[in-house]
């Protein structure tokens, strides 16, 4: 019995069921949609951890090269060289993840 004040005719139980089963359905995509967005944020955040953790490793390797061209510098010349070539890479490897960083955390 339809509700006074309400207007047209109330909807059949196989209507509400209908409908119901919609709602359920949205629902379910939403849930997929949630679940796939919480995935892209894990991976994004540990392609950040990741990069975090190399652009570390890029400084520990820097920070090593150096102390060897200085406890070289006037005793081996070779090693010395070797180290501030080695350096340069480090230090070219540093600026890239740097960058890359940047591109994920603006
Ligand atoms: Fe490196």
């Amino acid at each position: 019995m339809p509700l006074a004040g309400a207007s047209g005719p109330s909807p059949s139980p196989r209507d509400e069921d209908r409908r119901e089963e919609e709602l359920e359905d949205e629902l379910d995509r939403e849930s997929e949609r949630g679940d796939a967005l919480e995935s892209e944020i894990e991976a994004e955040l540990m392609r950040q951890e990741e990069l975090l953790r190399q652009i570390e490793a890029e400084e520990a390797a820097c920070a090593h090269y150096k102390k060897v061209i200085k406890a070289t510098d006037g005793e081996d010349y070779v090693t010395q060289d070797l180290c501030i070539r080695l350096l340069a890479d480090e230090e070219e490897h540093l600026v890239l993840f740097r960058g890359f960083l940047k591109e994920y955390a603006p």
